[in-house]
């Protein structure tokens, strides 16, 4: 497959989904998984901004990520960029209902090209959750062209798939040839999408490096309960993880989540990676 004929493959898998995409909130894995990065974002991230921060969210996708920013700093001013018309139009539309479309520019385009569509502009924080860097042709290229859009100083922060999860997931339904091709780099969850790369520890540290920027945290989440098949799709919850997490067990298993995505060497353990990366000063 080239390139253009992967970037169509990758914009018509997210197009169909565009419209349902953020029923994924009602899930209870998701809503687990959103409440960590989001308690990880304030802690590891918004407490080292500043209060009119701009950001950059590439892949934005349905904006899940720029309303959190958008809403948790109201000085923010942000830019969402992603491949799919579809998303981005779902985002503009939460973007105005919520009412802080007039501080946040959405653009569509490929992260490809990203330097020279933003030429000019710089960011104290960019960010990528869910795969972006999964879907994107070449991400060491991207990091390092999005590292190039930060301020002295500005953060990169991302949300990776994991080899290792990839690998695991598979085998667990049996699908033994994508777990095998999982552990070569490339890998997906389900037969309808497209492979994504997929990241462990070394190749995170070795494309931060090259990037110029230093990695100042490198976790995982979720890592004590990890999604079903029924959690790759955008409805239903499989039907074990939806008793798992009924009740005040949502609330214990965030608190024992939450204290152990900062143990040392839990990162590969996760379902995805998070990273956060500066660009020295
Ligand atoms: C799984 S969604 C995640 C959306 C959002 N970041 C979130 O966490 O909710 C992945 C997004 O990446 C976008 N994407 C994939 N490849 C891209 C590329 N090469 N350039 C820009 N966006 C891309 C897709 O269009 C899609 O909206």
């Amino acid at each position: 497959m080239t390139e253009l004929q992967y970037d169509q493959a990758v914009k018509g898998y997210f197009s169909e989904k565009a419209e349902a995409y953020d029923d994924v909130d009602l899930q209870p894995y998701w809503m687990l998984s959103d409440r960590l990065l989001a308690t990880a974002l304030r802690e590891d991230v918004l407490s080292r901004l500043p209060e009119d921060f701009a950001f950059l969210d590439a892949g934005g996708g349905t904006g899940r990520w720029t309303s959190f920013f958008a809403e948790e700093a109201p000085k923010s001013t942000g830019v969402l960029f992603d491949l799919t018309r579809e998303m981005i139009q779902v985002a503009e539309a939460k973007a105005e209902r919520r009412g802080f479309a007039d501080r946040v520019e959405f653009r569509q385009g490929d992260l490809a090209e990203v330097g020279q569509a933003l030429q000019g502009r710089s960011f104290d924080l960019a960010f990528n959750f869910h795969n972006v860097l999964g879907f994107v042709a070449d991400p060491e290229q991207t990091i390092k062209d999005v590292a190039a859009l930060l301020k002295p100083g500005g953060l990169l922060v991302s949300f990776l798939p994991s080899v290792w999860h990839a690998a695991f997931f598979n085998v667990g339904i049996g699908r033994l040839d994508e777990a095998e091709k999982a552990l070569t780099g490339r890998g997906r969850f389900t037969d309808t999408m497209p492979d994504m790369h997929l990241y462990d520890v070394e190749r995170i540290e070795k494309m931060h490096a090259a990037a110029g920027l230093e990695l100042d945290v490198l976790s995982g989440f979720p890592n004590l309960i990890y999604p079903g098949y029924q959690e790759t799709q955008l409805h239903g919850s499989t039907d074990q993880l939806v008793d798992i997490l009924a009740g005040e067990n949502f609330d214990r298993i965030f608190a024992m989540e939450n204290k152990v995505r900062s143990a040392p060497g839990i990162a590969g353990r996760g379902n995805n990676l998070f990273t956060v990366a500066r660009r020295p000063a």
